[in-house]
């Protein structure tokens, strides 16, 4: 058992963190109770590069009362909490991570939970899968399988499986509907906005133009916040159909050249590269906020933006104010990564309850089951339980299909009556 975090001394805080976060994700403490009576993962070695925050900790938790040795690293270099990596580690966690890491140190990090040759992976952005399949393909032998967060490494899984590259079964836990309608949508959507606030020192979003760039569950959930916070929301879009679902839910909708001529703060969350290209930074208004809440930090050209600036000051610790070579300031946050995690606390333990409720019972399926290699949905019938306990907890009623109608519903000769 080993790990490397910042500061050992912040684990008192990082319990109590803990402990919050556990006291708000019902759905985990139901699976715990019973993964530490049945103990399925007993014997399973499980590599996890996640964002290390309160809700991952309550998640490696459950995975160690199923049996589990876990070693977990950050999905991102800035994203981690320290205090929380601290009281992990000092409960016998095997951790690296912390916040503020070089490229390297963060892949230092991911090698060092992958020496644990994992029986599964649980990735969040496809690092450690990528990782294995290009730098330590002899940790395939023993890899059964894995799972996958976010929209991005689910999309980096399918290129992989459509390249024939892939070589061991995945299963895209993004995409099952107890993740993405919750988490990305009302989880994205709420943090990324207590991102840029919390960023910025309370900036006002009433009277704003807010553009969102992309409008998938994530900036839907995102463009609905800001709007209700009184900002006038302008959307960005690629896929005609969700530009046309943004504009009939009563947004501006316009191409990236326009939107950057008028808008205040810009949220990027697309998962693709440069969608704030040079040509865009360079006819924004003096004082533009730019940030991004998709996975990787790419989706901000960077470099363009240092190369028309000249000169770069952290005037808050999230916001780097860059003077442009023709005299306007333009605010960057947390260094173009995801925002909502770097500058607030990512998505709220109840919505993380189901996201990491669908890793713990996919493992649990994973151990059970011998798969084919390819991408698998999470089975609907853990997807369907979780929603059933979450409701269960937060006290609301369901109702029940009486066998008449169950009857109804599978058959096809009742029509017009
Ligand atoms: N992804 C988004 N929010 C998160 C959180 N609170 N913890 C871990 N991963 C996350």
């Amino acid at each position: 058992m080993s790990y490397k975090v910042k500061d050992i001394g912040l684990a008192d805080q990082g319990e109590l963190n803990i402990s919050w976060a556990e006291d708000h994700m019902p759905v985990l403490g139901i699976i715990k109770q019973r993964f530490e009576k049945e103990k399925p993962l007993k014997g399973v070695t499980i590599a996890a590069s996640l964002h290390c925050t309160k809700e991952t900790s309550v998640l490696i938790k459950v995975l160690q009362a199923g049996g589990a040795t876990v070693a977990l690293a950050g999905s991102n270099p800035l994203t981690t909490q320290d205090d929380v990596v601290a009281a992990l580690a000092k409960s016998g966690t095997n951790v690296y991570a912390w916040r503020g890491q070089t490229k390297e140190e963060y892949y230092e990090c991911i090698n060092s939970v992958l020496d644990y040759k994992p029986d599964l992976t649980i990735d969040d952005g496809c690092d450690l899968v990528s990782t294995i399949h290009n730098e330590r393909k002899e940790l395939l032998k023993g890899l059964r399988a894995g799972s996958e967060e976010t929209t991005t490494g689910v999309i980096r899984l399918r290129a992989m499986e459509a390249d024939g590259a892939l070589k061991c079964p995945m299963v895209a836990v993004n995409d099952t509907p107890t993740k993405n309608m919750f988490d990305n949508r009302y989880g994205s959507g709420q943090s990324t906005i207590d991102g840029v606030i919390r960023a910025t020192g309370g900036m006002l979003l009433a009277g704003k133009n807010f553009v969102m760039s992309g409008y998938g569950w994530c900036g839907q959930g995102i463009a609905r916040r800001a709007s209700g916070m009184g900002a006038r929301v302008i959307v960005t879009e690629v896929d005609p159909v969700k530009a046309l679902e943004a504009a009939m839910e009563g947004y501006r909708v316009m191409n990236m050249e326009e939107a950057a001529k008028i808008g205040d703060i810009f949220v990027t969350s697309t998962g693709c590269k440069h969608v704030i290209d040079k040509h865009h930074l360079e006819v924004m208004k003096n004082g533009a906020v730019v940030a991004n809440s998709g996975h990787f930090n790419v989706e901000i050209n960077i470099p363009a933006l240092e190369e028309i600036s000249d000169k770069k000051i952290r005037v808050r610790r999230d916001v780097d104010e860059y003077q442009t070579k023709d005299g306007r300031k333009l605010y960057l946050l947390s260094e173009g990564r995801l925002v909502n995690l770097a500058a607030a606390d990512g998505s709220a333990c109840e919505v993380m309850d189901m996201s990491f409720a669908n890793h713990a019972l996919v493992a649990e399926w994973l151990v059970k089951n011998d798969l084919e290699t390819k991408v698998y949905d999470v089975p609907g019938e853990i997807d369907h339980m979780i929603a059933s306990l979450k409701l269960e907890a937060m006290g609301f009623g369901l109702d029940k299909l009486t066998p008449e109608q169950d009857k109804y519903l599978n058959s096809w000769d009742e029509g017009t009556v």
